[in-house]
């Protein structure tokens, strides 16, 4: 059987352009399998899964879920919120009490930029990012990927522009990743202020004009600001932001070309887009959620065939 050349999912930066074909191959496998009247298979009835989310989730922590429990493991959830994080345990010592309960993988979100990857060096279970901090969130990515290749065919040869707040956006950079590994052009787009130094290392196009930067792509995937990771002020109220890179409707039909619309939730409507856009049946919002539970079980099941069972 194929399988990835990875034991962890920390991030895209360490997946192949085969790994990531393979996860999509067996997604495809998995998609079909959750439209059926009967969405569930027993393949990983002898595996144990831990969600571990220290900060909110609303779509990443259901998709995952619901993957686990299509696929038939045992799950158990667990919220910083209401832990014992509460009272000073440290995440090692949380993680490996939770792990003595024989947990096999365990899937983390966590505000600390290299968490998982601390994480997968520490403990004897398979470790998923499901977002670390600014860093990384490559599910998320994968099925922006997936659904780019399900609407347009291919990844390859295409042309993205990711919109916003770059500097604080984890989903950026994993798309950008990602996405290059595909065979896409990729450029960032956003103030000057939310763009970090560094990425021209990355080899994407920076444009500051959204019109211009529409114009150029197949795909624009428009992220929200993240107020909660700012602590000094990027630009002079959300008005203004929203006047010089909200997708409006008017922006979208004055284009010469039909662009795919996406965004990884959760939305901010009126401000990087407007309701009709987001509902608009160029946007695929929805199916990028859909794709995600095929997406997740593709990356749980082929994670779970490389532990030793006893
Ligand atoms: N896209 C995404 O990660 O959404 P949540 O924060 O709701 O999981």
């Amino acid at each position: 059987m194929d399988n990835l050349s990875v034991d962890h999912l920390t991030g895209i930066k360490n997946l192949t352009e085969n790994d990531i074909q393979l996860i999509f191959k067996t997604a495809d496998a998995f998609k079909e399998v959750i439209n059926r009247p009967i969405k569930k298979v027993p393949s990983l009835r002898d595996i144990t899964i831990a969600n571990l989310f220290f900060e909110n989730s609303t779509r990443t922590r259901l998709s995952f879920e619901l993957a686990e429990k299509r696929l038939s493991a045992d799950t158990v959830n667990f919220s910083a919120a209401s832990s014992s994080v509460k009272k000073g345990e440290t995440l090692i010592d949380t993680v490996n009490n939770i792990l003595s309960m024989k947990v096999d993988m365990v899937v983390m979100r966590h505000p600390n930029p290299g968490a998982a990857k601390f994480l997968s060096e520490r403990v004897d279970a398979r470790v998923i990012n499901a977002g670390d901090g600014t860093h990384e969130h490559p599910t998320q990515a994968l099925l922006d990927s997936y659904s780019i290749r399900e609407r347009l065919g291919d990844v390859s040869g295409k042309k993205v522009v990711i919109v916003g707040d770059i500097l604080h956006s984890r989903v950026a950079l994993s798309n950008i990743y990602c996405l290059q590994k595909l065979g896409a052009e990729v450029m960032v787009c956003g103030p000057t202020t939310l763009i970090p130094k560094y990425i021209g290392e990355l080899g994407v196009k920076v444009e500051h004009n959204l019109q211009k930067a529409l114009e150029w792509c197949d795909v624009a995937n428009m992220l929200r600001i993240q107020l909660e990771r700012q602590d000094i002020k990027y630009f002079p109220s959300l008005r203004e932001y929203s006047m010089q890179y909200g997708l409006t409707k008017d922006i979208l039909d004055s284009l010469s070309k039909k662009i795919v619309v996406m965004h990884p939730g959760p939305i901010n409507r009126g401000v990087e887009i407007t309701s009709d856009v987001a509902d608009s049946e160029q946007a695929i919002i929805l199916d990028q959620v859909e794709n995600g539970v095929a997406v997740r079980m593709a990356v749980i099941y082929l994670l779970a065939s490389k532990i030793k069972r006893q």
